[in-house]
C-alpha cells in the first residue's frame, strides 16, 4: 500500500460504467397477464458505480475526472449534465457513435431488489479509450465494474503498473460479475492500494466461505481489503489488522431504507476521500458509512449524497 505521504485527493481519475437508473418502489413485484400495477414512486437518476463514485468524491470536496462511455442521445445528456452539474470534470465521457445509453430498471423493495439491465454502452470502453495523457495531474484513481468491461480485461495490468511507477494510488471495486467466473482479480490486487467488494463478491474472487478468511487472503496479495457487509456495517483488512464497523446510532443508522442502489459506490467514495486525506482507517469506514446510508434514504444513488468537503489531515 502508498505510503501516506504519496496521497492526494486533487486530480481523482475514475474510469468505468455510466448509465441511467430508473428506480421504481412500493408494490414492485410484476404480474404478467396485463395487469397494470400502480407503484409508490418512480425516480430516475444517473447510474453506474463510476458516476455515483465520481459524484459523491466531487461532493467531499474532490477534483474528479471520469472517463467511460455514453450514448449520443438525451440519456447520455442527462448523465453529463448531472455529473458536471455535481463538478466533475465529464471530458472524458465520450458519446458512442452507434450505442444507446445503458439503462437500469430497479425494482426496489426496501431489504431486496431486482434490476432489469440494458447494457447499451455500460460495456463499450475499448483500450484505445485509455491514453497515458488521462493519468497526468492525476493523484488517485479509481477503477469501477471492472467485470461489466469485458474488452478491458487484459489492459488494467499495465494501467495500474503505470499508476505505481508514477506514485498514483489505486482503488478497484469490481462489483458483481455477471457471468459469475470471478476471474481475473489477483493479479490485479499487487497494484490496488484498496479493493472494495461486497461481501458476496469477497468470497467468490477468494473462493473462500467465511468474510475473515476472504479478507486474510486477499488483503495477502497488497491491498487493504474493505469489505461491505450490508446492515453488518464493514470490515477492512491490512496485512496484520483488521478494523469493523458496527452501524449504531454514534456512526449513523438509516432512518428508512428507501432503496439500496449506490450504498457501496457512495461507501466506496467516502472510504477513499477520507483515505485520501489520511484519516485513518475507523474515520475512514466511519465516511464511508454515512454517505452509504444517506443514500440508502433517497431512491437512486445520487439523490441522498452528501454535499460536504473531506477536510485535509495537515
Ligand atoms: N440496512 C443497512 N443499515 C445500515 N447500514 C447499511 C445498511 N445497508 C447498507 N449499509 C451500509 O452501506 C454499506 C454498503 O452497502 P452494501 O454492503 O450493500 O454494499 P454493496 O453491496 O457494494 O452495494 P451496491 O449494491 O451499491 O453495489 C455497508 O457497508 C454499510 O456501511
Ligand atoms: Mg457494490
Amino acid at each position: 500500500m502508498q505510503k501516506e505521504s504519496t496521497r492526494s485527493r486533487q486530480g481523482i481519475l475514475v474510469i468505468g460504467d455510466f448509465c441511467v437508473d430508473l428506480i421504481l418502489t412500493g408494490d414492485v413485484r410484476p404480474r404478467f397477464g396485463q395487469v397494470e400495477q400502480i407503484v409508490d414512486d418512480a425516480a430516475i437518476d444517473v447510474g453506474g458505480s463510476a458516476a455515483i463514485f465520481a459524484s459523491q468524491s466531487a461532493k467531499l470536496g474532490a477534483r474528479v475526472k471520469v472517463v467511460g462511455s455514453v450514448g449520443d442521445d438525451a440519456f447520455g445528456k442527462l448523465i453529463s449534465g448531472e455529473l458536471g452539474r455535481a463538478g466533475v470534470d465529464v471530458s472524458g465521457l465520450k458519446p458512442h457513435p452507434v450505442l444507446k445509453t445503458g439503462i437500469g430498471v430497479a425494482l426496489s423493495l426496501p431489504s431486496d431488489r431486482a434490476i432489469l439491465t440494458y447494457m447499451g454502452t455500460l460495456d463499450a470502453m475499448r483500450p484505445g479509450d485509455l491514453d497515458e495523457s488521462l493519468f497526468d495531474s492525476v493523484g488517485h484513481v479509481h477503477l469501477a465494474s471492472y467485470f461489466l468491461l469485458d474488452a478491458m480485461r487484459g489492459e488494467w495490468t499495465r494501467w495500474l503498473a503505470l499508476c505505481r511507477e508514477r506514485g498514483i494510488t489505486t482503488s478497484m471495486d469490481t462489483n458483481w460479475d455477471p457471468h459469475r467466473r470471478w476471474q481475473g482479480i489477483e493479479e490485479l490486487l499487487p497494484y490496488v492500494d484498496v479493493f472494495l467488494p461486497n461481501e458476496q463478491e469477497a468470497l467468490a474472487i477468494s473462493r473462500e466461505t467465511n468474510v475473515e478468511a476472504a479478507g486474510k487472503k486477499l488483503a495477502d496479495q497488497g491491498p487493504l481489503v474493505v469489505i461491505k457487509r450490508g446492515a453488518d456495517g464493514a470490515t477492512a483488512f491490512g496485512r496484520n489488522e483488521t478494523w469493523t464497523l458496527t452501524p449504531n446510532p454514534s456512526v449513523g443508522l438509516p432512518a428508512r431504507v428507501v432503496d439500496t442502489t449506490g450504498a457501496g459506490d457512495n461507501f466506496d467514495a467516502g472510504f477513499i476521500n477520507a483515505w485520501l486525506a489520511c484519516a485513518g482507517i475507523p474515520a475512514s469506514l466511519e465516511l464511508g458509512h454515512r454517505c452509504a446510508i444517506a443514500s440508502l434514504e433517497q431512491p437512486g444513488g445520487m439523490r441522498g449524497q452528501k454535499k460536504q468537503p473531506v477536510p485535509e489531515t495537515p
